[in-house]
Order: C-alpha cells, then sequence, then structure tokens
C-alpha cells in the first residue's frame, strides 16, 4: 500500500519499509532547522511572487501560513511526523495542509538540495554570532583577571619545570590571545558562510525567471553562489567551522589542565569555587576541579565531530549526496559543546581564588632567576656560553644548601665569578626579573597593564558590553 502523504511518491507502487523509513528519516533532529527553513521559504516565495511566478495572494497566504507554523513549532504545538522524513517536508505538507492550492506551489524552483544547504548555512552564521559573543564575555573575564593578578608572580614553565618568572596576568593574557586568534577564525570562516546555494535546485539551477540576488538580499547572504552544482554540495564551510571550534576546545583544553594541575594540591596556585567543583562520594577531603576536566574532556567530541565532517565529504562525487544527511548530528553537537564549555568558563574564572603567597613561593623555590644572573654577567662583558656555565654551579651550591640564589652572600657569589657586584641582588629579586622584561610582548607588570588597556579597547570595539553581558567584576 502506498503511503499517500508523502510527496515524491507519484513514481511509488510500494510503501516505503518501515525500517527504511527509520533509516532514512531525519526530522528527528533536522526539526532544529525549523526558523531557518522558514525564513528561507518565506523569502524564496515573496522572490518568486516578484519574478511573476506566484501570485501576491499566493505569497501571501504561504507567508501568513508558515508564519503559524513557526508560532506553532515556537510553542511545541506542532505535530512532526516520521513518514514525511524531514523538517522540509513536514513543513511544507501541513502548509498545504492549512493553506490548500498555493502551498502546493512554494517548492516551485527549487529543491531540498539548495534548500537543505541553505537552512545549514543559515544556522551556521547564526552561531557563529553566539559563539564569536561567548569567546569575547570568556575574554572579559580573562582581561579582568589579568588586571588584578598584573603583578603577581608565579613560575613560568618550560617542559613544565620551572623556567623563569612571569606575572600572573602576562600568563592569562596569554589566553586571552589563544581566544583572540579563534574569534578571528569564527569571523573570516563566516564570510564563506554568508553566500547563499538557493537558486541551485537540485543541482542544475531552474528554468524559473528567479531572481537570486532579491532572495539573498531578503536573507541577509552577502552574495550568491557562482556554480549551482558546487553550491548543493560543498559542506566545506562546515568544516571550516568545525575546524576553528575544534582549535578552540583544544584552546580550553589546554587552560584545563592548567586549572586542573594549578588547583591540586601539589600546586595550589589557584582555588576553584565551590559552584563549580564536586566532591567524591567516597573520600571526603576532595574537591575536584570537574568543569576543566569535562571541557578537556569534551574537547574531544568536537575534534572527533570534526573528523566526521572531513570524512564524510572526502571521496563525495558532484553534486548532492544523501551522505550529507549525516552533517547535522555533528554540527549540533558541536555547536552545543563548544557555546555550553565557552559560557561555563566565563563563569568559573571570577569565581576562582589566586593564591599569590603559593605562586610566589614556587617562582623562588625554582631557581627562576637563574637566567636574570647570566643576563647580568653577560651585561658585564662574561660570554653568554661562559655566564652559563658559571650560573649553572652557583645553582648546584644553592641546591645543596637548599637556598634560593638571592640568599647566597655576595662573597659565596664571588667564588663562582668575579665579574659579580653587590648590585646583583637587583636582578636576583623575582620583583626585578619581571620588571626588567619590559619590551613589547613582555612580562613585566607595567606591560600587562597596557595589554589589559588594550585589550578592553579592542573588546569594547568589536563587542559592546551589552546590559547583560558578563563584565566580571574587578573594575
Ligand atoms: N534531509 C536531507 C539532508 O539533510 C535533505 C535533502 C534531501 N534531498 C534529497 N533529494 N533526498 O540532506
Amino acid at each position: 500500500m502506498k503511503n499517500s502523504a508523502k510527496l515524491w511518491d507519484g513514481r511509488f507502487t510500494e510503501a516505503t519499509d518501515a525500517l527504511v523509513e527509520a533509516f532514512t528519516e531525519s526530522v528527528s533532529f533536522d526539526r532544529r532547522l525549523y526558523r531557518h527553513d522558514i525564513a528561507g521559504s518565506i523569502a524564496h516565495a515573496t522572490m518568486l511572487a516578484s519574478v511573476g511566478v506566484l501570485t501576491t495572494g499566493e505569497r501571501d497566504a504561504i507567508v501568513r501560513g508558515l508564519e503559524a507554523i513557526r508560532t506553532d513549532i515556537d510553542a511545541g504545538r506542532f505535530e512532526w511526523s516520521t513518514s514525511l522524513e524531514d523538517v522540509h517536508m513536514n513543513i511544507e505538507s501541513v502548509l498545504t495542509q492549512r493553506i490548500g492550492e498555493a502551498g502546493k506551489k512554494l517548492h516551485t524552483g527549487r529543491s531540498r538540495n539548495d534548500q537543505v544547504a541553505t537552512d545549514v548555512r543559515l544556522l551556521v552564521r547564526a552561531e557563529i554570532d553566539e559563539v564569536v559573543a561567548a569567546v569575547r564575555a570568556l575574554q572579559r573575564s580573562i582581561v579582568d583577571l589579568a588586571d588584578r593578578e598584573h603583578d603577581t608572580i608565579m613560575p613560568g614553565f618550560t617542559h613544565l619545570q620551572t623556567a623563569q618568572p612571569v606575572t600572573f596576568g602576562h600568563h592569562l593574557l596569554a589566553w586571552y590571545e589563544m581566544l583572540e586568534r579563534d574569534a578571528e577564525r569564527f569571523v573570516d570562516a563566516r564570510k564563506r558562510v554568508n553566500r547563499m546555494p538557493l537558486g541551485s535546485a537540485a543541482l542544475a539551477g531552474t528554468s524559473f525567471p528567479i531572481d537570486r540576488d532579491m532572495t539573498a538580499r531578503l536573507l541577509g547572504f552577502d552574495t550568491v553562489s557562482a556554480n549551482s552544482i558546487d553550491s548543493v554540495s560543498d559542506r566545506d564551510f562546515l568544516i571550516e567551522f568545525a575546524a576553528a571550534a575544534s582549535l578552540a576546545m583544544v584552546h580550553l583544553s589546554r587552560m584545563s589542565e592548567e586549572l586542573v594541575l594549578w588547583s591540586s594540591a601539589q600546586f595550589e596556585f589557584v582555588d576553584i569555587g565551590d559552584a563549580f567543583c564536586t566532591g567524591s562520594s567516597i573520600m571526603p577531603q576532595k574537591k575536584n576541579p570537574d568543569i576543566a576536566e569535562l571541557v578537556r574532556g569534551k574537547s574531544a567530541r568536537v575534534i572527533g565531530n570534526l573528523s566526521a565532517l572531513l570524512v564524510l565529504m572526502k571521496g563525495q562525487p558532484l553534486a548532492y549526496n544523501r551522505d550529507n544527511q549525516e552533517d547535522k548530528e555533528p554540527l549540533f553537537d558541536i555547536v552545543d559543546t563548544l557555546k555550553s564549555s565557552l559560557l561555563v568558563y566565563a563563569r568559573m574564572l571570577p569565581a576562582t581564588r589566586v593564591r599569590r603567597d603559593r605562586m610566589r613561593e614556587a617562582a623562588r623555590r625554582g631557581y627562576a632567576t637563574a637566567t636574570d644572573l647570566a643576563d647580568y654577567l653577560v651585561r658585564r662583558a662574561v660570554p653568554f656560553r661562559d655566564a652559563h656555565a658559571v650560573v649553572g654551579r652557583a645553582v648546584r651550591h644553592a641546591i645543596e644548601s637548599e637556598r634560593d640564589l638571592s640568599e647566597l652572600s655576595l662573597d659565596e657569589l664571588r667564588t663562582f665569578s668575579a665579574a659579580i657586584d653587590e648590585d646583583v641582588f637587583e636582578v636576583l629579586t623575582l620583583e626585578g626579573s619581571v620588571a626588567s622584561r619590559a619590551h613589547r610582548g613582555g612580562t613585566a607588570p607595567e606591560r600587562v597593564r597596557e595589554a589589559v588597556r588594550a585589550a578592553r579597547e579592542h573588546l569594547d570595539q568589536v563587542a559592546p558590553p551589552g546590559p547583560d553581558q558578563p563584565t566580571g567584576g574587578a573594575h
């Protein structure tokens, strides 16, 4: 028995197998596109009327009908049907049930192939704007913290071994820069997302006198796509978004790893607010940095989704193939994972207490000013390699007597090099060390302040704080 509700079964004599129906349907997840699908259909119908393919009466019936459907879906009153396969045919078929003949004309001059490509682009465009706003909010909370901690001294690490003293504000602004490039990447990807495929129809275009520029204008696209075969087929715009999302998650995972280390009893550099941690069901003393761990873990899903999208596209012949239906779930998962990770991070950071005493102590214990002593000797005409060896011996001596370099006496220091004088203690202090790195991009507190100011100016320019946008609490 045929199921005559289907929109494409004219040439079919048998009903679809139930298992096939369940296997091929996408409405269970692509209904998430409904707002964009309806916006696309309204623009399409408006254009069709303006070129004379629809009457204005038909157009008005379609537009009103689609708006009513949107209201119903918004309110959860719309009945989705799996036998109607996807979001596009569910909406079109209910439209026709409601408004009659005019509804059957909506699909004139288009195909689900250009329709779905348009819907996905509209969704990605909207989501990019939300993602960028979330990145900006997180950047603001980082800048607020960097401002407060501009002269807090901590050990800087290479190989996770104490390397040189840095200011915590400077370290935080490294996070800011990572996210700044992420925002740039999203904004750049958006340019290639915002091109309209509608009008490409199934793949070859349409014989109707459509005005693609008009539809593009109505939908806010920058331009129309140049080739109908390409534009129903490629999902590279989506892959670019997924790649930018993966990098952002990789950045968040690195920040997370630092927070996990820093909040441990071995470091005790930070104390993450109770509201952002959980306990252990067996070990009463535990307070776990779950947010950081989960974000680190969730980066794996986003990277996995990127790889799914790449493999999905690989080897597909032109033009549209049903494979592309598989792009939706990875896309939605990326969007949800990325946005929630950014939002929770922007809230967690202001609730994180910084243990300045612990950071300072760790920098002191780690012989972090050894390079400063070597540089001091170089300024006194000792070749750098010789200076390096001299300081190495001095550090070994300090380790043996369990003291910091600044705790050695001048006489002791002079046994390693006669070039050392009283003023050496200025460079052996942690403050002297960070203050001396005062070039552009350096860790000196005055430079951190300057970088904080520049970052705030930049953020105010690209994302002026609105009434409900988090600005952090520091100023
Ligand atoms: N659900 C499909 C997708 O997501 C819509 C396009 C299907 N086109 C077709 N001719 N079967 O890609």
